[in-house]
C-alpha cells in the first residue's frame, strides 16, 4: 500500500543561501557573523550528512516501510488515527459489496475438508491480498502445518513490519457420510417404512434445489453402526430428560432414543444416551420449537414463505464439546500430516442421525400404531479419515509487534451455510476492507492485528482448536503476544442483537454497540435492536420451548452481554489460554423466519429474502466489530475493565450461594467471598493506575513535542540571522517550516504535515524491551502528535523519563491482559481438564451455554459433594489471591 519515500526524502530542508546581494553591514562584522554562521550550517550538514541520515537509511530499512505515513494528494504526510480513522473506516462496509461477498461465499457447498472449501480458502486469501496491499507470490503460500514456513509464519508475528498472508494447512481426523437407513420393522422383522433421508426441494431456492444432496444428512464425527432397537422419546435429551426416565423406571439399554434439538449442544444429547446404555440416537427438528411461526398459524414453509420447510433437517457435530473440542484423535497437541493419533474420548461410540420434522412425526405415528414388538432400525456409515483444511491468516503490523489483537471467524458451512459461517464471513469481508482503505489513506494501528479464517469449525471447533489447533499448535506465541480474540460465527441470523463476552469487554463491546447506527431504523442504535422482534407474530404453540430458549439466552450481566460458554471458536482463546473474548451478531428473536439450522435452506435465497433483506445487519456487524478491532488495536492502554469483572465474580458467587442452598451441600463459601472482595481492590488500584500511566505518558510526548518546537524555533532563528547577515529580509514563515512543532495537543493532521525525519542510532536493547522507537512514535501518533510536531527522533531530554512512562503503560496494559489469564489452572475441571477456566465454561450438559464458576458449581449441583465443593473453593481463593497480587498496584 504506502507509497515507498527515496531515502533523499528523509532530508531535513535546510535550504541553501543565496549569495547576490546588497549589503548594509560594516564588512569586518559581517564576515565574521558570516563565518560563525557558516560554521553552524556546516555542522549541521555534516551531523546530518554522516550521522542521521545513515542511521534514518538504516532504521527505514530496519523496520521494512513506515506504514502509518503515506504521501498525501498534495505530497503532504498525513497520519490518520483516533476519530479520523473511525470514520474513515465506517464509510467502507456498504450492502452492495456485502451482497456480492455472499452470493461469492454462500452459492456453493463448502463443507470443511472439501473441494469448495479450498476454494473458499483461496478467495479469502485473495480478499486479503488484494485489500491489504499483499503480493501475491508467484506460488500459493500454501504452509504444512509443523513445518519450519508454518510455524514461522505466526512464531514471527512480533517481528513483522510489512503485511503477509498465508494458509495453513491441518489435517485432522474427520468422516463424511456414506450411506444411512431409517426404517420401522414390524416384530417379525418386515420392513413396514424407510425413511426418505434427503431435504427434497424445489428449484424456488435455486441452490437449495440444486445441492439439496451435495452433503448427505449426517451427523459430523457421528459413529457407524447398525442397530435395531425399541424406540424411547427423550424431550431435549438434557441431563434433567434423561434422569426423568430413569426416574421412571425405564430401561434404556439397548433402545433408539430420539430426542428433539434445542436447549443443549447436541452431542450432549447423544453422550447421555449413550452413557445409558442406548444402542442408537436420532434427534430431530421439533416444529413445536418454531414458536408462532408455524403453518398451523397460516404461514407457509420455506421457500414459499418463513414457516420451516419439514424436509430440512440439522446436521452437526455430535462431539462431546464440553469434555474437550478440536480434533478428536490429538487432544491437545496439533493435528498435523503425521501426529500421533488417539481413539478419541469425546467423540460417540454409538451411531446417530438428525432427522427431519417430516420423518419424526411419521416414525412417531408408525410405532405408536405399530404391534407389540416393533422396532427401528438406524444404520450409519461413514468414511473416517485424516483430512486436510484450510486456515487463511493475515497480519496487519501496528507500531507494537508484540501485542496482537486477534479477529476470527470460522468459513466451513454444513452446506452452504449462509447464515453459518458465511454471514460472519461477509462482515469480516466488509471490515477487512475498511482496514484495506484506512492503510491506503496513510493508517497503521498501534497494535498489530491478525485476522483468521479458520476451517473446520462445524466437527467440533477444529480449525481454531486442533486442526489448526492453531492454539494448540501456538499456546506459547497466543499466551505471550494476543491481548484480546473477537469472533464472529453466524452474524445474522434473524433481527435481534445479541452479544457474549468476557466481562472485561462488556463496556467496551456495548458502547462500540452504541456508537453503531440501528441497521434499519433511524435515531436508534446497534445496540438497541437487541430487543428487536421479527414480523411473525401469532399463537405460541409451546410453552416449554420457549423457556427453554430463554433460559440459554438470559443469562447477561449488568451491561445486557452474556458470558461465553462454548459453539464457537474463542473457546480455546477463553478456555484455554485465558484470552479475553467477543462473540457478537444477530439471531432470532422469537418471531423470525425459521432459520434453518445447518440445512440446505440455509441458502442464499433464504438470506436475502428473509433474515437481512438488503444486508444492512451484515453491514452493521461489520461496522462493530471492525470498530472494535480499531479501538483495541489503537488505544494507549487497553480498554478491558477488570472492575467490572470482578463485580461478576461477586454475582457468580451469589448464584452458587442459591445452588448450594437449593442442593443442601454444605459448604463454606466466606473465604472466597473475602477474596473476591480483595480483587475488586486490588482492580480499583490498577483502574486508579491505567488513568495516571496515561497522563503521564502524554505529558511526555507533550514535553517531546515541545523540545522539537523549541528546536524548530532555534534553527529558523540561526537561518534568519544568517539571511540577514546576507543583505536578505526574513520572514518568521520562511526555511524551516515552522510551526508544525507548535501544535501541540492537536491532532497530526491539523496542520501540513512535513517530511519524516528519523535518526539516532537504534538502540537494541531498547527495541527489545519493547521502548525501541517504532513504540515511542507510534503511542505518540495515536495520542494525536504527528511526526511532524516530533520530529526526527526523540530528543534525549527527556527521554529517559518518556521511556519510564511507556515502561509504566506497557506494564499496565500487562497486566490488563494478564486478568483473564489469572482464572486459568493448569490442573483444569475435573472429568474434562481441557478446560482449564475457572471462572467460565461450557456448561458440562449445555455445551454452548455457559456455567460460572464451574468445577465448584458441578461439585455441588453434580456431585453434591460437600469435600469436593470444598476443595474447588480452595482453588479458586488460591487463585485469585495470587491475582490480586500480580494486579495490585502500590501507589
Ligand atoms: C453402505 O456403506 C457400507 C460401508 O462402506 C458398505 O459396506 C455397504 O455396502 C453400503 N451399502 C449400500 C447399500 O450402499
Ligand atoms: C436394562 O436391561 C438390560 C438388558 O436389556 C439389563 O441387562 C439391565 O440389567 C437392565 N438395567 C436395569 C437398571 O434394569
Ligand atoms: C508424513 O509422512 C509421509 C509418509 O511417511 C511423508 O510422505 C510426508 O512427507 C510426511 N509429512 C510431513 C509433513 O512430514
Ligand atoms: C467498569 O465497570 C464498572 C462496573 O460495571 C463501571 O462502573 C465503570 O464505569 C466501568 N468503567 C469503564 C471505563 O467503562
Ligand atoms: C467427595 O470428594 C472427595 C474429594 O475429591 C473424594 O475423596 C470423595 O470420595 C468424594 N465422596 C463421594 C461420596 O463421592
Amino acid at each position: 500500500m504506502s507509497e515507498k519515500k527515496s531515502p533523499s526524502g528523509t532530508h531535513p530542508p535546510i535550504p541553501l543561501p543565496v549569495t547576490d546581494s546588497a549589503v548594509a553591514a560594516p564588512q569586518s562584522t559581517r564576515l565574521r557573523k558570516l563565518f560563525g554562521l557558516t560554521l553552524i550550517l556546516v555542522n549541521v550538514l555534516v551531523f546530518h550528512t554522516f550521522f542521521l541520515a545513515p542511521a534514518a537509511r538504516w532504521y527505514k530499512n530496519s523496520r521494512g516501510d513506515f506504514q502509518g505515513l503515506s504521501t498525501h494528494p498534495h505530497g503532504k504526510r498525513h497520519f490518520i488515527w483516533g476519530k479520523e480513522a473511525e470514520k474513515l473506516f465506517l464509510s467502507v462496509p456498504n450492502a452492495e459489496s456485502a451482497i456480492a461477498a455472499s452470493r461469492q461465499f454462500a452459492t456453493k457447498p463448502h463443507l470443511a475438508g472439501s473441494e469448495g472449501d479450498l476454494q473458499t480458502a483461496k478467495d479469502f486469501l485473495t480478499l486479503l491480498q488484494t485489500e491489504l496491499g499483499i503480493e501475491s507470490g508467484s506460488t500459493e503460500p500454501f504452509l504444512e502445518a509443523g513445518s519450519p514456513a508454518s510455524r514461522d509464519a505466526t512464531n514471527s508475528i512480533p517481528k513483522t513490519h510489512k503485511p503477509k498472508a498465508w494458509i495453513d494447512v491441518y489435517y485432522p481426523v474427520m468422516n463424511t457420510p456414506l450411506n444411512r437407513t431409517l426404517a420401522v420393522k414390524s416384530a417379525d422383522g418386515e420392513i413396514v417404512w424407510e425413511a426418505e433421508l434427503e431435504e427434497v426441494a424445489d428449484d424456488t431456492d435455486p441452490e437449495a434445489g440444486k445441492y439439496y444432496d451435495a452433503v448427505p444428512t449426517f451427523h459430523g464425527l457421528s459413529a457407524a453402526g447398525d442397530v435395531q432397537g425399541k424406540l424411547v422419546y427423550a424431550n431435549y435429551g438434557r441431563k434433567e430428560d434423561y434422569d426423568d426416565l430413569v426416574e421412571k423406571g425405564v430401561n434404556l439399554t439397548g433402545t433408539i432414543v430420539i430426542c428433539r434439538y434445542g436447549g443443549i449442544f447436541r452431542g450432549l444429547k447423544v453422550k447421555g444416551a449413550q452413557d445409558l446404555g442406548a444402542a442408537g440416537v436420532l434427534i430431530y427438528s421439533d416444529l413445536r420449537d418454531d414458536g408462532p411461526v408455524t403453518e398451523a398459524n397460516g404461514y407457509l414453509p420455506y421457500p414459499q414463505g418463513p414457516a420451516r420447510n419439514v424436509n430440512s433437517v440439522q446436521r452437526g457435530s455430535v462431539q462431546f464439546l464440553s469434555v474437550y473440542p478440536g480434533d478428536p484423535t490429538t487432544p491437545g497437541y496439533p493435528a498435523y500430516e503425521n501426529s500421533t493419533r488417539t481413539d478419541g474420548d469425546n467423540i460417540p461410540k454409538i451411531p446417530s442421525l438428525p432427522i427431519s420434522a417430516a420423518n419424526a412425526e411419521k416414525l412417531f405415528k408408525l410405532v405408536a400404531e405399530a404391534e407389540e414388538g416393533a422396532e427401528v432400525h438406524l444404520v450409519n456409515n461413514v468414511d473416517t479419515k485424516v483430512t486436510p483444511i484450510w486456515n487463511t491468516m493475515a497480519v496487519i503490523p501496528g507500531f507494537i509487534t508484540d501485542e496482537v489483537v486477534v479477529i476470527g471467524n470460522h468459513r466451513d458451512a454444513w452446506v452452504m451455510g449462509a447464515t453459518d459461517p458465511s454471514s460472519g464471513t461477509v462482515s469480516v469481508h466488509e471490515a477487512v476492507r475498511g482496514f484495506g482503505a484506512l492503510m491506503k489513506k496513510g493508517w497503521k494501528p498501534l497494535r498489530t492485528i491478525l485476522i483468521a479464517s479458520w476451517d473446520a469449525e462445524e466437527y467440533g471447533l477444529i480449525g481454531s482448536t486442533e486442526s489448526d489447533r492453531w492454539v494448540e499448535d501456538f499456546p506459547e506465541f497466543i499466551d505471550k503476544h494476543v491481548v484480546t480474540y473477537l469472533n464472529l460465527d453466524s452474524s445474522v441470523g434473524g433481527s435481534r442483537f445479541s452479544s457474549s463476552a468476557s466481562p472485561s469487554l462488556s463496556h467496551f463491546l456495548r458502547e462500540a454497540a452504541l456508537d453503531i447506527p440501528h441497521p434499519t431504523e433511524s435515531g436508534r442504535t446497534l445496540w438497541d435492536a437487541r430487543n428487536d422482534v421479527g414480523p411473525y407474530g401469532g399463537e405460541i404453540v409451546d410453552a416449554e420451548s420457549v423457556a427453554v430458549s430463554q433460559s440459554v439466552h438470559a443469562m447477561t450481566d449488568s451491561v445486557g452481554v452474556s458470558p461465553l460458554g462454548s459453539g464457537s471458536d474463542y473457546t480455546a482463546f477463553l478456555q484455554m489460554i485465558g484470552v479475553a473474548s467477543s462473540d457478537a451478531g444477530f439471531g432470532g428473536s422469537g418471531q423470525d423466519a425459521v432459520y434453518h439450522y445447518h440445512s440446505v435452506f440455509d441458502s442464499e435465497h433464504w438470506q436475502e429474502n428473509y433474515a437481512d433483506p438488503g444486508f444492512h445487519r451484515h453491514v452493521a456487524v461489520a461496522k462493530h466489530i471492525g470498530l472494535e478491532i480499531l479501538r483495541l488495536s489503537s488505544a494507549v492502554v487497553l480498554p478491558l475493565n477488570t472492575t467490572h469483572y470482578t463485580y461478576e465474580l461477586e454475582n457468580y458467587l451469589n448464584g452458587i450461594e442459591s445452588i448450594a442452598l437449593d442442593s443442601s451441600v454444605d459448604v463454606d463459601l466466606a473465604p472466597l467471598r473475602k477474596s473476591i472482595v480483595a480483587l475488586q481492590a486490588a482492580s480499583h488500584s490498577l483502574d486508579f493506575e491505567k488513568a495516571s500511566a496515561e497522563k503521564d505518558l502524554r505529558k511526555m510526548i507533550h514535553k517531546w513535542a515541545k523540545r522539537q518546537s523549541r528546536l524548530k524555533k532555534k534553527l529558523r532563528r540561526a537561518y534568519c540571522r544568517l539571511k540577514k547577515a546576507l543583505g536578505h529580509p526574513c520572514h518568521g514563515h520562511e526555511g524551516f517550516t515552522p510551526g508544525h512543532g507548535c501544535a501541540i495537543g492537536k491532532p497530526a493532521h491539523s496542520g501540513p504535515a512535513s517530511k519524516l525525519r528519523v535518526g539516532r542510532l537504534p538502540a537494541f536493547l531498547d527495541e527489545q524491551q519493547g521502548l525501541g522507537h517504532e513504540v515511542l512514535y507510534g503511542l505518540a501518533m495515536h495520542s494525536g502528535f504527528g511526526e511532524d510536531a516530533l520530529g526526527a527522533a526523540p530528543p534525549r531530554f527527556p527521554l529517559a523519563r518518556l521511556k519510564k512512562a511507556v515502561r509504566r503503560i506497557r506494564a499496565v496494559n500487562q497486566k490488563l491482559v494478564g486478568f483473564e489469564k489469572g482464572f486459568i489452572s493448569k490442573d483444569g475441571i475435573p472429568d474434562r481438564e481441557w478446560y482449564k477456566h475457572l471462572a467460565i465454561a461450557p456448561g458440562k450438559w449445555l455445551g454452548y451455554g455457559a456455567t460460572p464458576l464451574p468445577a465448584l458449581s458441578e461439585a455441588i449441583q453434580y456431585e453434591k459433594n460437600a469435600t469436593l465443593a470444598q476443595y474447588e473453593v480452595g482453588r479458586l481463593t488460591d487463585l485469585i489471591d495470587k491475582l490480586a497480587d500480580q494486579i495490585r498496584v502500590h501507589a
